[in-house]
């Protein structure tokens, strides 16, 4: 066989499932490993792929984030039913050899589970694992890469074992540059069509900003906005669905990149982006022709904390002898720390990295191999449709913070938010979340949303008094009743009507020194009342924050009360079935 038939055979079918985008940068990172590897990859999001085709594939790399409680992406969604069919035969997948990389985050309970899971199922169905599979932990010091990159190495000593090189044939050294993902050519000449695909994407709506307010006191450290969008189309959401805005990084930050980078002066040329290499995929909605000026507004990402791949690219671009030390040491797995040390622990920027390596050039067809994308951002919709018709409300902490190097940060959407005045335009698209309410209204729902967790409990109690059901109840958490009480006004009315039993816990109200009062406590008080909610009106519990450990907590709080109230010892407590009686999709810990 020659070695150009036996490079056809080389094939990996990389099928990845995210939530934010992450999975699918490491997917692209594996297909660079496999080109490598001289392994030609298709890398497909789940739901882009044709389920009834796995049976036929030789190879198939699995990267699988996790989403709400333990729960897979939507994009897996479909494939994950099909392959729980029960009458799927044990030695189906008897040809498909398979490996899963895993993303979650240990903070959150069932880490990793959709990855845990469909491994399990595989195996179960006959397909042949190529390597461990590894998992992702965005606690971990390096985040993602902390796994991601040890499990490439043993994938790619693997993949050569079931796929053995041609002929003549090496793995490429990972110090030789990979060929860029995109051709750039001017085109400011010709006559191009400069149309936005997300005007054209019938999933989203045009909204107009009707109001942008501060909930937070103007002498609070925190900002908290309160958004409302029109639609002058439907808009279709429930209670517990989110809202997908595309970002616009600011103006005066892209003119200083851009002319720091010296790509000033061309900045507003207009360019051809040619899709070169599809393995490696593009941001999406990106129009087939852009300026730079655009393309940093809108579709990569220069004020994102940098991953590891970052450095292998200064790596190959530089010409400095000391910068390519610095660079190997940082790439080395044994001084993981100081890339650590340097990057991720200071949170330091693509851009204040690049400021630092003055000698590197990066050609401006590997933009898209260099920087992340600039990826949409969600956040769970605080408004009721059958209260507020024809529009969505969002309620957004300002994402503002120093880090250790002293620089004040600011996330790309939170200023972009922040500066939405009433009448802009823009599109939004809205995604099925995770809260199903009772059917039946006069079942009680108990919500606990602490902070701007409240978004979507705002949500779900407009929709209960729409629908007449007034039995609820809402845990609400801020540091102090007068600054961040989200919302009191309208829950003090609620309660004044008979609608809403409102319980608020105010953290730092209380004499210094005295233990903080949270949500939970207020729970472990009213744990009577809550045992009856839940043991005799079947009570759904919904609870959503922007705290990792205060979900643990409050599911504690209530365990207490099936041990106290309903009288159980702890171990027949922990089986009570509190969450299930809920329904499982009815337990939503969002993160806000
Ligand atoms: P703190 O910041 O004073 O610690 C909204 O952010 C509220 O949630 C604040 O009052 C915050 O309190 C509180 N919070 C922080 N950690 C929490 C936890 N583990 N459980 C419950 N509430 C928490």
């Amino acid at each position: 066989m020659s070695a150009e038939m036996d490079l056809d055979l080389r094939q990996a079918l990389i099928l990845y499932a995210t939530e934010t985008g992450t999975a699918q940068e490491v997917a692209d990172r594996v297909a660079l490993e496999c080109r490598r590897i001289h392994i030609r990859s298709r890398v497909l999001s789940m739901d882009a792929y044709p389920e009834e085709d796995l049976v036929s594939e030789t190879l198939v790399i699995f990267v699988v984030s996790t989403t709400g409680s333990g729960a897979e992406p939507r994009a897996m969604s479909d494939l994950w039913n099909k392959l729980l069919r029960a009458d799927l035969p044990s030695d189906l997948f008897e040809d498909v050899h398979f490996t899963v990389f895993g993303l979650g985050d240990t903070a959150y309970e069932k880490f990793c589970w959709p990855a845990k899971r469909l491994t399990r199922r595989l195996e179960g169905l006959g397909a042949h694992k190529i390597c461990e599979c590894a998992e992702g932990d965005e606690q971990h010091i390096l985040g993602i890469d902390g796994a991601l990159e040890p499990w490439l190495e043993t994938l790619s000593k693997s993949l050569p074992e079931l796929m053995p090189l041609p002929h003549g044939l090496d793995i490429l050294p990972s110090t030789q540059t990979p060929p860029a993902r995109v051709s750039l050519v001017n085109c400011s000449n010709h006559q191009v069509a400069t149309n936005d695909p997300l005007d054209h994407d019938h999933d989203y709506g045009l909204a107009t900003v009707k109001c942008n307010t501060r909930l937070t006191a103007q002498d609070w450290y925190q900002d908290v906005r309160h958004i409302e969008f029109d639609f002058s189309d439907n808009v279709e959401y429930s209670p517990g669905d989110v809202a997908v805005i595309h970002p616009i990084a600011n103006a005066d930050e892209v003119e200083t990149f851009l002319s720091q980078m010296g790509w000033g002066n061309f900045a507003d040329d207009l360019l051809e982006i040619s899709h070169v290499h599809k393995d490696q995929s593009l941001p999406d909605h990106l129009p087939r022709c852009a300026t730079l000026r655009t393309i940093f507004s809108r579709y990569l990402d220069f004020n994102a904390v940098p991953r590891r791949i970052f450095f292998r690219y200064l790596r190959y671009f530089t010409s400095d002898e000391a910068e390519k030390e610095r660079l190997d040491e940082f790439l080395s797995l044994e001084h993981a720390d100081e890339l650590y040390d340097y990057c991720f622990r200071v949170r330091r920027t693509i851009q204040e990295v690049l400021s630092e390596f003055r000698n590197v050039r990066i050609p401006m067809n590997y933009i898209f191999d260099v920087f992340p994308p600039l990826r949409p951002r969600q956040f769970s919709i605080a408004s009721s449709l059958k209260k507020n018709p024809h529009s969505i409300h969002i309620c957004v902490a300002m994402v503002k913070y120093k880090t250790k190097l002293k620089i004040p940060r600011r996330g790309v959407c939170s200023t972009y938010l922040s500066r939405l005045q009433p009448g802009h335009q823009l599109r939004i698209r809205t995604l099925k979340g995770f809260i199903r309410l009772p059917a039946n209204s006069d079942i009680p729902i108990i919500c606990v949303g602490p902070g701007t967790g409240v978004a979507p409990m705002r949500a779900v109690i407009e929709e209960r008094i729409q629908q007449n059901a007034y039995n609820n109840t809402l845990y609400f958490g801020c540091r102090s009743a007068t600054k961040d009480q989200h919302y009191a006004s309208e829950w003090n009315q609620y309660s004044v009507d008979n609608k809403l039993i409102y319980r608020v816990a105010c953290s730092r109200d209380g004499p210094e020194g005295v233990k903080k009062t949270y949500v939970q406590d207020l729970i472990l008080e009213d744990a009577d009342r809550l045992w009856k909610l839940i043991d005799e009106g079947g009570a759904y519990v919904f609870i959503s924050g922007s705290s990792n450990k205060m979900p643990a907590a409050v599911k504690a709080a209530l365990r207490h009360a099936v041990v106290t109230c309903g009288h159980r010892e702890e171990v027949e407590a922990s089986r009570y079935p509190l969450w299930q009686q809920a329904g499982s999709s009815a337990l939503a810990v969002l993160s806000n």
